[in-house]
């Protein structure tokens, strides 16, 4: 049996869980949540999450992968040991499953993308066209089962590369250059004519539109866009051998995330309104909103390939880490299975992920509790799975690990650290756990 596999380096273990954080949750489902869900008033209820819950969990499951040094299910097992706990681990996985298999099919639609914008389809388009040109690719169920089997056969040949090799290498570049194109395309964005009108929408907080319902949609946004409650953070921490100010990359990948949400609501809204779209299109609006902002720029056709090449190397990131959770759990340390457990692992993915994928075509009339069963599938996770997730880890950290132990493995002897614990766990203790079943109490309409 070979060692456990290891992050080459600490920069490898950031870039690995800023990889995993940044992706769709930022900059597709960001956009066309808060579309639908009231603009301002979701994105501060975003930030606010992410800040006080989502932020305080993400070190949480750090520290539970770095001390235990194993998957997401023995992880909870090994610091618990006989004792239920280890059921938050086995939670993780089966909703790391079900989010994979939908985040396949984006993954698939942006491969779409490409492939069209490689050929030079884009160019020479009107406005008017990308409504169209999305409609139909996802309702084609050839292509877009064909292109989601081709995501998971990538996701799948670098996650059987192990840890190194596979995720670090890609990881280094891309976030860079991404965050480069987002700074250039909202300011495209914000300079055309009527502009204004989008960032009001996003910034300007309207209370009256607020719902028990937003304020869940706003918190399970916040855990997806940190991929956290699920374990895939404790999974990736396990890999990291050495020291490591822990509370510095969690607070670092938390705010880069609201930045590029920030960042992707600068792109799009402002563009929403100056072109004459509205905002709740829901799961489409950045397919069919990105094609017309770079209609507006100069080399917009080849910029725009370029752009979904990164995006793609986003989505593959987090794409990596969900699966990596799931290998992880099924090999058990047993790096001579990883290739079996990648191919069992992806399939699964696939078939599960097949109706979402033809739930905007083939199967739109199949509805589950009035969603199609794509957005059935994402509002079980987001909203359900992951909170459940993270309240469990967040009792698990606050009252069944002593103190003690939680404080040496973070705190390190760092006096500027240890300051920063005190606040933590007074969150992770008080705030967390209480504000999460208070929200699942609010928004079922229990209280
Ligand atoms: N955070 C990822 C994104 O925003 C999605 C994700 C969720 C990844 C959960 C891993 C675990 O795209």
């Amino acid at each position: 049996m070979k060692k456990q596999d290891q992050w080459t380096s600490k920069t490898g273990f950031i870039l690995a869980a800023a990889g995993s954080a940044i992706g769709l949750g930022a900059i597709w489902k960001f956009p066309y949540m808060a579309g639908t869900n009231g603009g301002g008033i979701f994105f501060l209820l975003f930030v606010l999450f992410t800040i006080l819950i989502a932020a305080p969990i993400l070190l949480a499951e750090f520290f539970i992968g770095r001390k235990a040094q194993s998957n997401a299910i023995s992880a909870f097992k090994k610091l618990a040991p006989h004792t239920l706990w280890g059921t938050t681990g086995y939670l993780g996985i089966i909703v790391s499953l079900i989010i994979l298999s939908f985040y396949s099919v984006i993954g698939g639609w942006i491969l779409s993308y490409l492939a069209r914008s490689l050929n030079g389809y884009f160019i020479n388009k009107v406005q008017s066209d990308y409504v169209h040109i999305f409609d139909s690719i996802i309702e084609n169920p050839v292509e877009v089962l064909g292109m989601q089997l081709l995501f998971m056969l990538i996701t799948m040949a670098i996650i059987q590369g192990g840890i190194q090799k596979g995720i670090e290498r890609a990881s280094t570049w891309m976030m860079p250059a991404l965050l480069v194109f987002f700074v250039l395309l909202a300011f495209r964005s914000l300079t055309l004519p009527g502009a204004m009108e989008g960032v009001s929408f996003l910034l300007k907080p309207d209370i009256s539109s607020l719902t028990g319902q937003t304020v869940l949609l706003a918190l399970g946004q916040s855990f997806f866009a940190l991929s956290i409650g699920i374990s895939v953070m404790v999974t990736y921490a396990s890999y990291l051998p050495e020291t490591e100010n822990m509370p510095k990359s969690a607070a670092t990948i938390s705010a880069l995330n609201i930045f590029i949400s920030l960042l992707a609501g600068l792109v799009i809204f402002p563009a929403v309104f100056a072109l004459g779209y509205t905002p709740d299109q829901g799961p489409g609006l950045i397919f069919v909103i990105l094609p017309a902002v770079f209609h507006e720029l100069v080399f917009g056709g080849i910029l725009f390939t370029v752009f979904l090449i990164l995006l793609l190397f986003a989505t593959l990131t987090s794409a990596f880490s969900l699966l990596e959770n799931i290998v992880a759990a099924f090999m058990k340390g047993r790096q001579d299975k990883r290739r079996r457990y990648t191919l069992i692992a992806g399939s699964l993915v696939f078939v599960i992920g097949i109706p979402s994928a033809l739930s905007f075509g083939f199967l739109s009339d199949i509805h589950i509790m009035e969603k199609s069963i794509f957005d059935f599938a994402d509002y079980i996770t987001s909203n359900i799975g992951m909170p459940l997730g993270a309240l469990l880890i967040s009792l698990f950290v606050g009252y069944k690990i002593p103190k003690d132990l939680v404080f040496n493995e973070l705190v390190q002897g760092s006096p500027k650290i240890a300051f920063v614990f005190k606040g933590w766990y007074f969150l992770i203790r008080y705030i967390v756990p209480f504000a999460i079943i208070l929200i699942f109490l609010q928004s079922f309409e229990i209280i």
